[in-house]
């Protein structure tokens, strides 16, 4: 039943292919079996993402349900609960499979420990495609989309050093304080590296002071992405190493954590600080306007969603999914389709949103 389903829809594939005069695009399927069937119209098509504690995160959410149903497919959009994230996605990945998803797009808690599962699923005959999130060591991923990381990084450094020569002209050298994500997330690392791309040769040369001396990524990272221990650190860096120092700015990675170390700065009675953020999340608009957190980083989640679609959509043709590059993710080169990241500023904030209708209002 299900080999002449498969043959109905190669045969009529093969039929329109013909029609069209079109051919399916090329690169190398990384599946295994090297055979590109698609699937039908109406196919299952999994979604598994991490938590809620960033609104991106929420949002992606309810744009994958409806999106990949206006696309003609059945959606299961499954989050990860708080207290055992690991093995919900696991169990929600090993569920999709089960249900027979043809793609299974993962945003991954913790991107090095769902191998078993996606084996399973391409075994079955699923795709997988990381969204956001690479999975890490493993051999059984098809695709990956998400903005380019490594940029977002370099642009929050660059960001960083705009900012502390913007809003402290007469000093020559800064004290700054630096942050990274939770460890599971494989997008952490490439954030922190990219930052300190720009980052490090300002320290060699004495322009930045890190005054906790904390640079290494296990001392800077935040557990969870949990704007609470971000909060708690910086609490403790304050005391421990700013009692009669200035602190000039800090290095943080997306806009949840920005306010928890803007709060702790406040709370310490201390002057405002150069900070740094990503994702435009709405509550951090106001104060990218007012100058209060200096800058974000646009990822425009409808975008992502719809990249991570289009691709799904492609592989029901049987075509290849269209991609701009590939990553390394430690056992295999990943076909990649990178999105651009934008830098957000209150001097592009109102252009960059023009036209988001939750952002625009909140620039006015
Ligand atoms: C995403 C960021 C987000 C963070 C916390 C990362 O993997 O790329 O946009 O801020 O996770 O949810």
């Amino acid at each position: 039943m299900r080999k002449l389903a498969i043959t109905t829809t190669a045969v009529a594939a093969v039929a329109l292919l013909a029609l069209s005069g079109c051919s399916s695009r090329g690169g190398d399927d990384t599946s295994g079996d090297g055979a590109s069937k698609g699937f039908d119209k109406g196919s299952l098509i999994g979604v598994a993402l991490p938590d809620k504690t960033s609104e991106n995160w929420v949002l992606a959410g309810d744009l994958f349900k409806s999106a990949i149903e206006e696309a003609g497919f059945k959606a299961d959009v499954q989050y990860a609960g708080q207290s055992t994230p690991v093995p919900d996605q696991q169990a929600q990945i090993s569920s999709m499979t089960t249900k027979g998803a043809k793609v299974i797009i993962i945003g991954a808690k913790d991107g090095g420990q769902l191998g078993t599962q996606v084996k399973d699923a391409q075994e079955a005959g699923a795709k997988v495609i990381a969204y956001d999130r690479i999975l890490t060591d493993t051999k059984n991923i098809d695709y990956y989309v998400a903005f380019d990381n490594f940029k977002v990084g370099q642009l929050q450094g660059q960001a960083l050093l705009d900012g502390l020569k913007a809003k402290f002209p007469d000093k020559k050298t800064y004290n700054i304080e630096l942050f990274s994500g939770d460890p599971g997330d494989a997008n952490a690392p490439v954030f922190f590296k990219g930052a300190m791309d720009v980052l490090e040769p300002k320290i060699k040369d004495g322009t930045l002071k890190v005054v906790s001396g904390q640079t290494d990524i296990k001392q800077t990272a935040t557990k969870d992405w949990l704007a609470q221990n971000a909060q708690n650190r910086m609490d403790t860096i304050l005391q421990g190493s700013y009692g009669s120092t200035e602190l000039d700015g800090v290095l943080s990675p997306n806009d949840t954590l920005a306010r928890a170390i803007l709060t702790s700065v406040k709370s310490a009675g201390k002057p405002a600080i150069v900070v740094t953020g990503q994702d435009s999340e709405a509550a951090s608009i106001p104060l990218i306007m007012s100058g209060e957190q200096y800058m974000t980083i646009y990822k425009d989640t409808r975008k992502l969603v719809k990249q991570a679609i289009d691709m799904a959509t492609e592989l029901s043709k049987g075509d290849k999914a269209t991609t701009t590059t590939t990553t390394d993710n430690g056992a295999v080169k990943v076909p990649t389709f990178y999105l651009d990241p934008i830098v957000v500023t209150k001097d592009n904030a109102a252009e960059v949103y023009k036209d988001d209708d939750k952002l625009a209002p909140l620039t006015k």
